[in-house]
């Protein structure tokens, strides 16, 4: 089935998911094409879900002992996150490399390509609640729609997101899907969330850390780099720095597109409390019995 999309054109639904013409097609040639290797890592999220925020903590992580968090050298001061961490869909030639290698994606697990299935690779998933990733798509969508396209009504946007028509969408199965991999398999998904990880960004760190294989010793590594990893990576930190508040991805993206207010329960501000409810039930009933809730 093919669907009007707010902001690409036409959408297609691939394996129960929406994608536009453009992507649709990188992603079968990525199918095709990309070759994992075990010692992959993969960032997994949905568009604004906190993919930018992963990619930077990822890339602090596995890079530490090549760049220390303080130096004034460090790539994550003079990059955007989405400089460090390419998009395995997508073209990634202009990137920063990092061994091991880390790829963000967001693709459906269904749509992975067989080669990251069947690897020893990692995959860490980050998902957002639903009603804060509605919100922080609806700007986005609104900031990237060229002029003469007029801005997008809440209505639309939600009636859209409701009804799971949206880049990469449905939220639910795209969750769904990585969250049961996570429990089949736990030392190859690790399930994290948006929410909790803003709660407690040490610990986050320390599991992400773990996982993917380059946990913090106590022996060596004070409890101060956790914290100054995190401090790299906040919000504040990141989104004032000269190269996100004035540079632009080989893409055209602007970089200060990927940070807005970085909250949780900005939806409050936005959804009337009718809108809050349809999408809560919603979700309940398509998360049913699967465990997962946001
Ligand atoms: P808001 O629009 O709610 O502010 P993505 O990186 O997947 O595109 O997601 C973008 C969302 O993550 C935006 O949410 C953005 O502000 C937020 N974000 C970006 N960097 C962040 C960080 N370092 N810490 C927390 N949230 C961050």
């Amino acid at each position: 089935p093919t669907e009007k999309c707010l902001l690409f054109g036409n959408l297609h639904q691939y394996r129960g998911f929406w994608h536009p013409t453009k992507i649709l097609q990188t992603i079968l040639t990525c199918q095709n094409q990309f070759e994992a290797r075990d010692s992959d890592i993969y960032l997994v999220t949905l568009p604004k879900s906190g993919t930018t925020w992963l990619k930077a903590m990822a890339f602090a992580l596995v890079n530490r002992t090549q760049y220390d968090p303080k130096s004034t050298q460090h790539p994550l001061l003079s990059y955007n996150p989405h400089q460090l961490v390419p998009f395995l869909e997508f073209p990634h030639n202009d990137v920063v490399s990092s061994t091991p290698r880390l790829f963000s994606t967001h693709l459906p697990f269904v749509s992975l390509p067989e080669s990251v299935k069947k690897s020893g690779s990692k995959i860490v998933y980050l998902c957002r609640n639903p009603k804060d990733n509605f919100v922080s798509r609806f700007h986005w969508q609104n900031k990237l729609r060229r002029q003469e396209l007029g801005s997008i009504s809440l209505e639309e946007a939600f009636e859209s997101f409701c009804r799971g028509v949206y880049i990469y969408g449905p939220i639910w199965d795209h969750a769904l899907g990585y969250w049961k991999q996570s429990l089949e398999n736990p030392e190859r998904v690790l399930f994290l969330k948006y929410d909790e990880m803003k709660e407690d960004p040490g610990n986050h760190l320390r599991k992400l850390a773990d996982f993917i294989g380059c946990p913090f010793s106590k022996e060596k590594e004070s409890f101060n780099v956790v914290d100054q990893i995190s401090e790299l990576c906040s919000f504040d930190h990141l989104s004032n720095l000269e190269v996100n508040r004035t540079g632009k991805l080989p893409s055209g993206v602007i970089n200060s597109n990927f940070f807005r207010r970085g909250e949780v329960g900005d939806w409050k501000n936005h959804l009337t409390p009718q809108m809050a409810q349809k999408l809560d039930e919603i979700i309940k009933q398509k998360l049913g019995a699967s465990g997962l809730t946001f």
